[in-house]
Order: C-alpha cells, then structure tokens, then sequence
C-alpha cells in the first residue's frame, strides 16, 4: 500500500477542454499547443488521491498528462515529509527537474515547477530559498487555488507560496470530478488532518486539525465514480475511523454509518477503508466485518510497538494487551481477515527487550500484510528532542529482524489461499502477455490469464502459487462476462 514514488498514468478518455470544431480550427492562425502536466507522486494513498485531484483541476486549463518530464510545462511533485529519507528525496528530485528545466529554457520552452504536499506545508518558503527553480509551492489544504496560483506565476514569473488555508474550503471549492471512464478501484479522501499527536509524527503538522467530509458530498462522488465503471472504493483518512461527517441538521455520522450508506450503491460491490486508529476502532465498526459482505475482510491497524513503555512515548494512548484484545475481536467478527500493521523499530529509548516483545506481538498476531520503518527524526516532533536516540546500526539490525519474522507470516498467509477459490477484481494486464490482474478480497495481488474484458469486473480465481508478492491461478470455468453494469447508481 506504501508507495515511494509513482507517476499519475496519463487518461487519455477523460480530457474536458473543448475541442473546437473544424471551422473555427481552419480560422484560427495559430491552434495553441495544448499543455503538458507530469505529477510524480510520493507517501501516501491520499498523496495519490491528491495527485488526481489536482490533475483534474489543472484539465480545464488545457494540461493533459505526460508521463515525460522533459516534455512538461508544468511539473508536480505531491512530496511526503513522514520519514527523512522521503522529505530528502524532494531535493534529489527538484535538482533534477532544475536541470530539465535549463535544457527546455535553451529549446525556447518554459517550465513551471510546483512543490505540493507534506514537504510544502512542512517547509513552505524554505524549499524556494534552497531550490530556486521552485515556482509554486502549495500545501495540501490549497489545492483548490492551484488552477489560480499557475496562471498567476505564469503571469508574473515569481515564486508562490500557498500553505495557509483550511481543509473544508478545499473540498468546497475544487472542480467536480469528471465523467470519463476510471480505473475499477478509486481512493476517496473522506477525512483529513489528525488530532492524535503521536510524539514521532508529523502528519498533525502538515495536514492539520482533524476535518471530516460531509456525508452527502461523498455519497455523491462515490455514486459519480460508480457512474463511470469503479467497483472498489477506498475510504482514505489519516484517521478515517475518527470519521465524524456532519448533516445539515448538526448530527454525525461515523464512518460504519457511512459504509452501510455507500453499500447500497448497488455498482459499488467493494468497500475499504484506511488508516484506522486502534483507539477509534469502534463495536459499530468490528460487527461491520461480519455484517456487511461489501466491507472487505481487510484491516490496517498500526500497532507501532509491542513494549507499553515505548507506546506510552510515542502518545499512543493503548497498551500492546489492548492492541491484542481488538484484534482478536476483530477476527471473532471475521475469521478470515487479513490483517495489516505498521511498525516503527527504534524509537527513542527502545531496548533490546522492548524490541523483543514488538516481535513477540508481531508473532502472535500473524500480520498477512506489514509496513516496518526505522525510527526518524523529524524536526519539531517531540520525540527528535527525546534521550536515548537509537544508533542507526541497531535500528537497521532491529528491522531487518521484524521483516523477516513479517515476511515469513505473508508467505504463510498467501500460500494459504493456495486451493481456494478467491473473488479478484481485475484493473488492468499482468505481469506476463495474456495475463490479467487484479487484487483478492484480502488486497493480494492475483494474476490470471483472461482476457481483457474482464477488466473492471470480479471474476472467481482458483489459486494455484504464492510468489513473494502476487498470487497466480485460473479464472474459474463457467463464468460469463455480465456486460457493463446497467443503472450504475
Ligand atoms: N495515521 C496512521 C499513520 C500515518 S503515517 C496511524 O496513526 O497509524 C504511516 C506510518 O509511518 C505510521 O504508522 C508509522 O509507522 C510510520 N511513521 C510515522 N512517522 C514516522 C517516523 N518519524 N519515523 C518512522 N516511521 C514513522
Ligand atoms: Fe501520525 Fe499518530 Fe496521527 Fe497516525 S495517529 S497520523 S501516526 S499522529
Ligand atoms: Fe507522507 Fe503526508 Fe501522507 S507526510 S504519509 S504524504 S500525509
């Protein structure tokens, strides 16, 4: 689910600039070239939400994507500041787009650099007066004003900055999404920001308050991706189970509220939902796991550590017995659930013993899916100014340790499915020629040879191999292609 880097895929269905007719293009002396926009994505799904977002925004000012930098006037980069080695990545990066830059210049062409995300907000003026080539930077509560802030550089030539502005005016004020056919599974950001003030993080910094969408202005984006052939949904908050949408009559929903809502659209045969506090896991929410058969058995509950004293650092507000209580609720709703965790080895004051029982948690709680990260230091976060800072070489031992113990309980989960009989929704081609994939129940990936009609649509997969990160087998006999889905909402 991590991703390091990604570049948004060009879409070429779902440009909205009007196309002038073939009179006016015989009297126009010059046909503008269109525009080319290249977003290269870091950190996190809602990063990748973002990404979309903003390309969708940037559509009626003629930008069509491009995965080529060199051949873009205006460049993103959607950066993320949770760990050093991703907020430094955004400097390697802008130096290369500097350059990209200067080998357009001398073809005659401009480029418009924009610095989006958590390293903006983080760092705000600062990446202008370190890398001067930077146009336009612009937090993740501004994306609304991105549209705005590229024709106002590209008039005036200066340095933008935008980092100031809350969640709710940008949701109200970006465009509708557009109506071209998507891929068959969609992010949708529900809720942002978060009030937990873990002691290493800092996303309460760089997306601010906790903030949640209302209810009906998701309804009806999920009903328009409905619309359009998506079939999964993601719900994405830094917190989504903290979700309290607000109505007009000033009453909340919680996010299982939600999911039951988004369940009866009748398109949308797969919900999700992530990152989920252990804190905010509610009764409401585990029995939707046994109740709800469109809520995928799938949930990712960062444990972080399995040593009290080290959870008490870090402000988690649980103990590791309390973790173990809810998982093991959970699974009582939902035998078969695929359990998903993030680990930080090395915090600030970490012993070998307190390391020891992270494993010992981790063991007994046969994660199907884990993220593990070494502790980082991050300017203005509590826990930087902490005694006891872990020396690199025991962080890189420590996660070495975990990731093999993680490792060896993926492969036990996925040669499990070995022999059933799995429903995977296919989004695009394999790995090899003829091939299709797509993602089980439980976020594995499964390739099959199919043909590609399929993709878009869930299809029953006998499992034949586990390799270490997809899953391969047969689409089952007998299955019909149902044809697109009729009244999709
Ligand atoms: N909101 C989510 C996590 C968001 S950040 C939650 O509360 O669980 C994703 C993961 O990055 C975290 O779960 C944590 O494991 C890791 N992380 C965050 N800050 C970090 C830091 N300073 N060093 C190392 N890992 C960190
Ligand atoms: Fe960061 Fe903690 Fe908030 Fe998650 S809950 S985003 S780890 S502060
Ligand atoms: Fe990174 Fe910001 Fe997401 S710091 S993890 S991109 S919320």
């Amino acid at each position: 689910m991590w991703r390091e880097n990604s570049c948004l895929k060009p879409k070429p269905l779902t440009r909205v600039a009007p196309v002038p007719n073939k009179q006016t293009m015989a009297h126009a002396p010059h046909k503008p070239l269109p525009k080319k926009l290249h977003i290269k994505t870091f950190g996190c799904q809602m990063n990748a939400y973002d990404s979309e977002r903003m390309a969708e925004a940037l559509q009626p000012q003629g930008y069509d994507l491009t995965h080529d930098p060199a051949e873009a006037d205006l460049v993103i980069l959607n950066t993320c500041h949770i760990r050093e080695k991703a907020a430094e990545k955004v400097y390697s990066e802008l130096g290369r787009m500097r350059l990209t830059k200067e080998h357009r210049k001398e073809r005659g062409l401009d480029t418009l650099i924009t610095v989006a995300g958590c390293v903006a907000q983080a760092e705000g003026n600062e990446i202008i007066a370190r890398a001067p080539a930077v146009d336009i930077v612009v937090g993740p509560q501004s994306y609304h004003r991105l549209a705005h802030l590229v024709e106002e550089a590209t008039a005036t030539g200066k340095g933008l900055v935008a980092t100031e502005f809350p969640a709710e005016e940008k949701f109200a004020h970006l465009p509708e999404r557009p109506k071209g056919k998507a891929r068959a599974s969609a992010f949708v950001t529900v809720q942002e920001g978060c009030d937990k003030f873990c002691t290493f993080c800092v996303v309460p910094y760089t997306r601010g308050a906790e903030f949640s969408r209302a209810p009906a202005e998701i309804i009806a984006e999920v009903e328009g991706l409905a619309g359009r052939g998506v079939r999964e949904v993601t719900l994405l908050g830094q917190n989504v189970n903290a979700y309290h949408g607000r109505l007009p009559d000033g009453s909340s929903w919680t996010l299982a509220r939600l999911l039951r809502r988004l369940a009866e659209i009748p398109a949308i045969e797969r919900l999700r939902y992530t990152t989920s506090h252990p804190l905010d896991m509610d009764e409401e929410l585990i029995a939707l796991f046994g109740e709800e058969p469109k809520v995928m058995p799938y949930l990712h509950l960062p444990f972080q550590s399995g040593a009290d004293r080290i959870l008490a650092a870090m402000n988690r507000k649980h103990t590791a017995a309390q973790y173990e209580a809810l998982i093991a609720k959970v699974r009582q709703a939902r035998p078969d659930i695929a359990l998903s965790t993030d680990i930080i080895v090395g915090f600030p004051g970490e012993t070998d013993a307190d390391f020891e029982e992270t494993l010992a948690l981790a063991a007994r709680a046969r994660f199907a899916q884990a993220f593990s990260f070494k502790y980082s230091a991050r300017p203005g976060t509590p826990a930087a100014a902490l005694e006891g800072q872990v020396p690199e070489a025991v962080k890189r031992e420590r996660l070495h340790a975990v990731q093999s113990l993680l490792d060896r309980d993926r492969h036990a989960f996925d040669r499990a499915s070995i022999g059933r009989s799995l429903d995977v929704l296919f989004e695009g081609r394999g790995r090899k020629p003829g091939q299709i994939g797509g993602r089980s129940p439980y976020l594995q990936a499964v390739h099959a040879e199919g043909p590609e009609t399929l993709i878009g649509q869930i299809a029953a997969v006998d499992i034949l191999a586990a390799s270490p990160n997809s899953l391969t087998g047969v689409i089952k006999s007998g299955f019909e292609w149902r044809g697109p889905v009729q009244a999709a909402v």
